[in-house]
């Protein structure tokens, strides 16, 4: 799927009070959105029209907003995000959405976060997490078939999202790392692993004939020269203290 646009939230001052497991400590608020900027900078230079919606009152996890949809070339699914206080960052996003592409609601007891889906071609893997279940990947998974395109349920047993560890950086290819390395649903790909010291940069981001990848990981940098696309590097050391990263922060479509 070539992109064309993104959309993108800047961080509110209160994006301390996000949800987290990371022991990194509190994010700096000015810190993160002098990267942010730097995101959306990179994007454009990927040749993408960046919407960059206002911080969400009342959500300090509103920026991730790829949590909040999964967009495909013929639909937008608005999820029901797995954290009860993440789920009234929807609306505004179903609102964005709505402008590109015909929505599709996930309906609860159904719960998914766009972090747990991967798209590659016309195939989609669904992680099952602690945020999506089987209902979610199931109304998200019905709905693409609708439209033609496959779909794989993957447990998630590692990492806030199937997306914290595995992204797609060429058609034929995943980044991933060891925890999802042997994985039987994955084993069609070529795999470049990620060291275990460089977990965090399993969450690299492919925009078009670009790599967006997370700074200071130099073994996996090295590794994705391979493929001969052109690489930009981006701090984001503020989202990953709140559990986020590359890919959480836009919709690409
Ligand atoms: N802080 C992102 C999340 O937990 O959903």
């Amino acid at each position: 799927m070539t992109f064309t646009h993104a959309i993108t939230r800047r961080p509110g001052k209160d994006m301390a009070s996000g949800i987290t497991t990371s022991t990194l400590g509190p994010p700096d608020c000015i810190k993160a959105l002098e990267q942010f900027d730097a995101y959306v900078d990179a994007l454009n230079r990927c040749g993408l029209s960046v919407t960059v919606l206002d911080p969400l009152e009342g959500h300090p996890d509103g920026h991730f907003v790829e949590d909040a949809a999964v967009v495909t070339p013929d639909v937008a699914v608005i999820t029901n995000p797995g954290a009860p206080p993440r789920r009234g960052e929807v609306r505004s996003i179903a609102a964005a959405l709505q402008h590109y592409r015909q929505t599709v609601w996930v309906q609860p007891p159904g719960t998914i976060d766009g972090g747990d889906v991967l798209m590659v071609g016309r195939h989609f893997f669904i992680g099952l997490s602690d945020r999506t279940n089987q209902q979610g990947a199931r109304q998200l998974g019905e709905a693409v078939t609708g439209f033609g395109c496959t779909w794989t349920p993957v447990p998630v047993a590692a990492g806030l999202h199937f997306k914290s560890s595995v992204n797609a950086v060429s058609e034929d290819t995943l980044l991933l790392t060891r925890d999802f390395a042997d994985h039987p649903a994955l084993a069609g790909f070529h795999r470049i692993v990620v060291l275990p010291q460089e977990a965090y940069a399993g969450n690299t981001l492919r925009v078009n004939d670009r790599l967006i990848m997370p700074a200071g990981f130099p073994d996996t940098r090295q590794k994705l020269q391979a493929l001969g696309k052109p690489i930009i590097e981006l701090d984001v050391s503020e989202f990953r203290k709140m559990d986020g990263g590359l890919t959480c922060l836009s919709l690409r479509f």
